[in-house]
């Protein structure tokens, strides 16, 4: 059997990919149909090989569609993924419009795969926040064999979490930079400069002083695990990297543990990747697992400043394993035991 499905967002960073890992794949595509707004029209993304046009977004577009991947903002989704839903597709919402919503999966398929049973409820799937992805990978063979009592993180995410333009920017102060047009450079995506810079601001300031971003791995660890009692704190920081999101983890766990029986169960967690062997060099950076769908674990210590205390250092492709590869991971599974 074969699905047709649409990418909302289509010629955006994380829609160009979600293409991308359709393809790496194999998934079983009839047809695809690349949604963007009336700023590409004219455009087309390539697909196996071939070019198809990009059509614009609107309440007609997913009459024929099995499977709807959105990413093109929470508005663009608040208002189509209803609709695509009520069309008969299912959504893979990689906006955290729904992610909160108690009639809406939070699916990590490491973690909570059977959550996406609760599709039928609104025919709608949500993707976690990219930072709370790669954390929950890393986190759910500790969580299983020690328990988690409370985890401090701190990422260092790259700018195209914030999307292409993002990325040009960072790209376009550099240049100044070199220009000596650095000082008179205005920031328009970010709050402030970002290249040779790192902003502790991601998504906006909220009432407690806390950023959206840092909230949002906060509520969605607990919802991921299913459990109200694992205390988590960030801080969520924008760095000068085009690509992958590294994160400082602290955890406490429960019950005592041998830390070379932690490395060797994150060796054999699925999804995850041991990195770790400082000596010869060995410890994930951005750089080196871009383009990879796993979640990458090196620096793994145990933190002596408390009891069962462990350090991790996590890092990510945000893209693929922050958002496309984690939606098509759903989407597999969604096909091969759902639809
Ligand atoms: P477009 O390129 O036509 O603006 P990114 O996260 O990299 O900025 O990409 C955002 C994606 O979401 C792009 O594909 C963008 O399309 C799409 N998008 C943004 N706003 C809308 C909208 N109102 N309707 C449809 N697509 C949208």
């Amino acid at each position: 059997k074969s699905y047709n499905v649409a990418v909302v967002g289509a010629t955006g960073a994380v829609g160009e990919d979600m293409i991308k890992t359709l393809e790496d794949f194999n998934f079983p595509v009839k047809k695809l149909l690349p949604l963007a707004s009336e700023r590409s029209i004219g455009k087309s993304v390539t697909f196996k090989g071939g070019e198809i046009p990009v059509e614009i977004l609107n309440e007609k577009s997913f009459e024929d569609i099995d499977i709807a991947l959105f990413s093109a903002g929470g508005s663009v989704s608040a208002k189509f993924a209803p609709i695509a839903a009520q069309s008969g597709a299912v959504v893979i919402d990689n906006t955290s419009y729904f992610r909160m919503d108690k009639d809406v999966p939070l699916v990590v398929p490491e973690v909570n795969p059977d959550d996406i049973a609760l599709y039928k409820n609104k025919g709608i799937i949500a993707n976690p926040n990219c930072s709370t992805i790669q954390m929950v990978v890393a986190l759910k063979p500790i969580y299983d064999r020690y328990g988690i009592k409370r985890v401090v993180v701190s990422t260092y995410q790259a700018t195209s979490g914030a999307g292409r333009r993002a990325m040009e920017e960072l790209i376009d102060e550099t240049k100044a930079f070199f220009e000596f047009k650095y000082d008179s450079y205005k920031p328009n995506i970010f709050p402030k400069k970002i290249a040779f810079n790192c902003l502790p601001h991601i998504d906006v300031f909220l009432e407690n002083d806390y950023t959206k971003e840092e909230i949002k791995m906060v509520n969605e660890t607990k919802k991921i695990f299913h459990d109200d009692t694992i205390k988590v704190t960030a801080t969520c920081v924008r760095v000068p990297v085009l690509r992958g999101h590294s994160e400082s983890v602290n955890v406490e766990t429960k019950k005592p543990f041998d830390i070379s029986e932690v490395k060797e169960a994150i060796k054999n967690a699925a999804g995850c990747v041991l990195m770790d062997d400082p000596k010869s060099l060995i410890y994930p950076t951005p750089i080196e697992i871009s383009g990879r769908g796993e979640t990458f674990v090196g620096r793994i210590r145990r933190d002596e400043s408390v009891e069962n205390g462990l350090n991790l250092w996590v890092v990510a492709d945000n893209l693929l394993k922050g958002a496309a590869y984690n939606a098509v991971q759903i989407a597999q599974i969604l096909i091969e035991k759902y639809l």
